[in-house]
């Protein structure tokens, strides 16, 4: 399937000039892949070697790679209107789109939808909306998140300190709770005594530290993502709810990762069954195209004035008319349904692989998307494995250094899935 010796001139040399261009900080480096084209779950690199990719650009084409009725799209707008800031005027890719997202969001209240090129902008605009309609200043997010970078964004996440090393002041009054990580229970402890132990982390912190009554949003990842598909449990979510009502602040989510069926639903709160006032999306919106959204209760989101938030590449015409296509591909392909069915039978053979090798220590999916974690102190472990299989024709990508991250796109085909487990398998029995 590859050829053995991927080091080849091509590759060593555009590595060569990206070290001596491009800028470290944009870069999370897992291997050596230089990206040539991709088609569905396949993608080939400069050398034309064939990876599974089991990563999906980070759950940004949930739709496949290269689908082809979003690239007619980008096409046919292509030609008729790459651009016109849509802060000034108006174009009908941006308004259908903002009507279909407006509808498809969870809950029956009104909704309306401002957009912007990236998650992180997406995740930024949900202090501004939440600041300014309530008046209050403090946003609460959680430890493990990641809601981007910019510096709203990277003020919000609490996933890596080096995202907030030397470019402080962060913005300011955002506090991050401890995430209830069911993996944090106590032994004989019940779920509602362990989502109580942490909403009292919240009531505490309202009871000593900040009055509830300046708290503005709690933001939160209704499946932590980067932090290796980590789910709360359905009483700490209801709790947490319930104590933001009951306090008027606003509940916010971020679907940047896993919406648009990633977790076997269209939106991973809808797992939970609530409404939230704001919620952010981006990556599959566009199929990677950029593009991001709040989207937002109306009364909610008419509370900030012009130009808070308009910038001037939001809601390009070419970027919502993939986001149209790739809607009408979720609904067509029935791709979330796919993201269950073929998350419960990748759930399986990853069980499976669990039992051949103890070193994995725990199995999480939930729809086509899994963490598949080590022990802690296997974090070299866990890189020498991603790198055996790309060596061998798998994109698989470690996430907290020892869990392997799995995101494939939704379309991938069962054949592949197993051809992919199969070269973990053969890292497994290699390395062990
Ligand atoms: C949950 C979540 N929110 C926000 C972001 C930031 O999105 P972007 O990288 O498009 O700015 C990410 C990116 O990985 C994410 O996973």
């Amino acid at each position: 399937m590859l050829v053995t010796d991927k080091k080849t001139q091509v590759r060593r040399h555009l590595i060569a000039l990206d070290h001596e261009y491009v800028a470290a900080a944009g870069r999370v480096t897992k291997f050596d892949l230089v990206v040539d084209h991709a088609k569905n779950a396949t993608v080939w690199d400069v050398d034309q070697n064939r990876y599974i990719d089991f990563l999906a650009s980070a759950s940004a084409v949930n739709v496949g790679h290269g689908n082809a009725h979003v690239v007619q799209a980008i096409q046919d707008q292509a030609a008729k209107l790459v651009h016109y800031i849509s802060g000034y005027f108006y174009h009908e890719p941006a308004i259908q789109l903002a009507k279909r997202l407006a509808l498809l969001a969870p809950g029956r209240s009104a909704k309306k939808v401002s957009f912007s090129t990236s998650g992180s902008e997406a995740a930024e605009g949900i202090i501004k909306f939440a600041r300014s309609y309530t008046k209050r200043p403090i946003v609460i997010t959680f430890q493990n998140s990641w809601h981007g970078t910019t510096l709203g964004a990277a003020s919000l996440s609490a996933i890596d300190p080096n995202m907030h090393r030397g470019i402080g002041p962060l913005v300011p009054d955002i506090y991050h709770l401890p995430f209830p990580d069911p993996q944090k229970i106590i032994s004989g402890e019940s779920l509602t005594h362990f989502s109580n132990r942490y909403l009292n982390e919240l009531q505490d912190l309202f009871k000593h530290d900040i009055p509830a009554d300046q708290v503005a949003a709690i933001l939160i990842e209704p499946i932590q993502g980067d932090a290796g598909i980590i789910m709360p449990p359905q009483a700490y979510m209801h709790g947490l709810y319930q104590l933001c009502h009951e306090n008027g602040i606003l509940f916010c989510t971020d679907e940047i990762n896993q919406g648009f069926g990633r977790s076997g639903k269209m939106w991973s709160i809808d797992h939970f069954n609530l409404e939230p006032d704001l919620m952010a999306v981006g990556k599959s919106l566009a199929s990677g195209m950029p593009l991001s959204a709040v989207i937002g209760k109306a009364a909610i989101m008419d509370a900030l004035a012009s130009p808070a938030n308009a910038t001037t590449t939001a809601a390009n015409p070419i970027c919502c008319a993939a986001s149209l296509a790739t809607l009408d591909e979720i609904q067509n392909l029935h791709l979330v349904e796919r993201s269950r069915e073929l998350g419960a039978f990748a759930k399986i053979q990853f069980l499976k692989l669990q039992q051949e090798f103890p070193i994995i220590k725990q199995v999480r999916m939930i729809g086509l998307n899994g963490g598949i974690e080590f022990a802690p102190n296997q974090a070299e472990f866990v890189t020498q494995l991603s790198e055996y299989c790309f060596e061998h024709g798998l994109i698989i990508i470690s996430t907290m250094d020892h869990i392997l991250r799995f995101q494939p796109p939704l379309v991938i085909t069962k054949t592949e899935l197993m051809a992919g487990i199969q070269i973990i398998r053969q890292a497994l029995q290699q390395l062990s």
